[in-house]
């Protein structure tokens, strides 16, 4: 009898890393060219567990932003000033060992302006010089091309993504970095959580667009549409510029479990987790699934379409599915439940599993069920994107950062993709989130840490940004070295 060896760990190439984006990172908002960026006017949330705030933004909020000069309200134009220190931190990854760094550059350092006549060389030359960092170590890049920012230009011209003439845009802006790039970053991903267009602000850059009504409703799935046309087209073009290009779409998975086997309970699920899989439906088989149509008739939904767009989206299909991963969700068919707050999405209080200080239900074998699923309904390599605790980190009076839950969380995790890669799963790489602390997408704090390192950075910005090692810093290194199999 023919029996196909089972894998006893991770590929030999697994691209081990850390992952980040420019808007959380870089600070330096104002500096070199720089326009300024949609995630540069979204303030410091009021609450940590409602993450409803960071897709809030009108034209008179706007308004305001323009006139403040300041960081003080909007702490992603100064994030941990990756922008002065790339050089140290990308050392510090280097001793971890890390194959891959993921970042993603600012659409504004590029076109400042979103419709500029000519890209900014000095935005140009700032990566430049981060990936030459990257090489020198021998750190594969792995380039997020829009994650949650777009310049705020384009918001104020056309509302954002709400206008079909941003896709020319962004498609102009991917080929720049394609050319400019080409032979250096071979990983990309075009939009980081392509779902988080049906959210509001941050994902559409569109005003207003977070509320309820049928018109916005309407107006996030247009946005999504455009999205969705824009990253076909620069995944055809990026293949054309360099055919040694793998370039990703990225998602926030919501695995969705029913809250008990009542068959409404099942297909409660059952239709949750087909629209978070609705995303990766279109971008990794090239086309909108049926299920949707319903969806939309029965919302009130009408897209406008062009006649290419559907042979655009055909022909621009993904090399890879990248994902993030920090919770699962449960749902039920009765809606009078107990919430639980979450990773932008609300799902159900699960309770057999424990939570992070924000709240974010930990669950490990979520993580194996979600890769055998994906693995299942797509056949292409997977890379888990993000996946990561935020914990309120101490630093003790000699200076050490103790975070045992920190390892404690990822050790679990990979335990599970480990399982995953034995069930067959092509499993590429595992970048978690925040290798460095830096500040939170949602609610803009600093104090939401992540890292391997520490910042030496309080909410409002105050603190030397010094960069300490935390305990996971040391365990993280022995986990790379061994290729996974030390996780002790
Ligand atoms: C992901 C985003 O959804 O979650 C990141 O892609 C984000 O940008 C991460 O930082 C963690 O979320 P938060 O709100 O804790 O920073």
């Amino acid at each position: 009898m023919y029996r196909k060896e089972i894998p006893d760990g991770f590929p030999k190439n697994f691209l081990w890393g850390g992952a980040t984006a420019a808007n959380q990172l870089e600070g330096a908002w104002n500096v070199g060219g720089k326009g300024l960026t949609t995630a540069e006017v979204v303030k410091k949330a009021s609450s940590r567990t409602d993450l409803s705030e960071m897709n809030v933004v009108t034209k008179e909020s706007i308004a305001e932003a323009i006139d403040d000069k300041t960081d003080e309200l909007y702490p992603k134009r100064r994030g941990i000033d990756f922008y002065h220190h790339y050089k140290e931190d990308i050392a510090l990854f280097a001793e971890m060992g890390f194959k891959a760094f993921r970042m993603s550059i600012a659409w504004a350092r590029i076109f400042p302006n979103g419709d500029d006549k000519t890209p900014n060389e000095e935005g140009l030359k700032f990566y430049d010089s981060v990936f030459s960092e990257c090489k020198k170590h021998g750190i594969e890049p792995v380039v997020t091309i829009s994650h949650y920012e777009m310049p705020l230009a384009l918001t104020l011209k056309q509302n954002g993504w709400a206008d079909r003439k941003t896709i020319d845009a962004f498609v102009r802006y991917a080929e720049t970095v394609f050319k400019r790039y080409k032979g250096i970053v071979k990983y990309w991903m075009t939009f980081n959580e392509i779902n988080a267009a049906t959210w509001g602000f941050m994902g559409t850059g569109a005003v207003d667009s977070n509320l309820s009504t049928p018109e916005q409703l309407n107006l996030r799935y247009q946005a999504l549409h455009h999205q969705f046309v824009a990253s076909a087209k620069a995944v055809q073009i990026g293949h054309k510029i360099d055919p040694e290009n793998k370039i990703g779409c990225m998602i926030a998975r919501m695995q969705t479990y029913p809250k008990t086997c009542n068959p409404r309970d099942v297909r409660a699920a059952q239709l949750q987790d087909e629209l978070n899989l609705f995303f990766t439906d279109v971008q990794v088989r090239g086309e909108y699934p049926e299920y949707m149509n319903r969806y939309f008739k029965e919302n009130g939904i009408e897209l406008s379409m062009k006649p290419e767009d559907e042979d655009e989206i055909k022909k621009g299909t993904v090399d890879y599915l990248g994902f993030s991963y920090y919770m699962s969700t449960v749902t039920s068919g009765d809606s009078k439940v107990e919430k639980a707050s979450g990773n932008f999405a609300m799902g159900e209080l699960n309770p057999y599993l424990e939570a992070s200080d924000w709240g974010w239900q930990i669950d490990p074998v979520g993580l194996r069920v979600t890769l055998n699923e994906y693995w299942d309904r797509y056949r292409v390599p997977l890379f888990i994107v993000e996946n990561g605790l935020g914990a309120l980190d101490k630093m003790d009076e000699d200076g050490q950062i103790h975070d045992p839950y920190r390892i404690d969380y990822m050790k679990k995790h990979i335990i599970q993709m480990k399982e995953a890669i034995k069930d067959g799963v092509d499993l590429m790489g595992y970048t978690m989130w925040g290798p460095i602390d830096l500040i939170s997408a949602s609610t803009s704090e600093m104090s939401k840490r992540y890292g391997f390192i520490y910042v030496d950075q309080d909410d409002e910005g105050n603190g030397t940004l010094k960069r300490y090692k935390k305990d996971s810093f040391y365990w993280y290194k022995k986990v790379i070295a061994s290729n996974g199999k030390d996780l002790d």
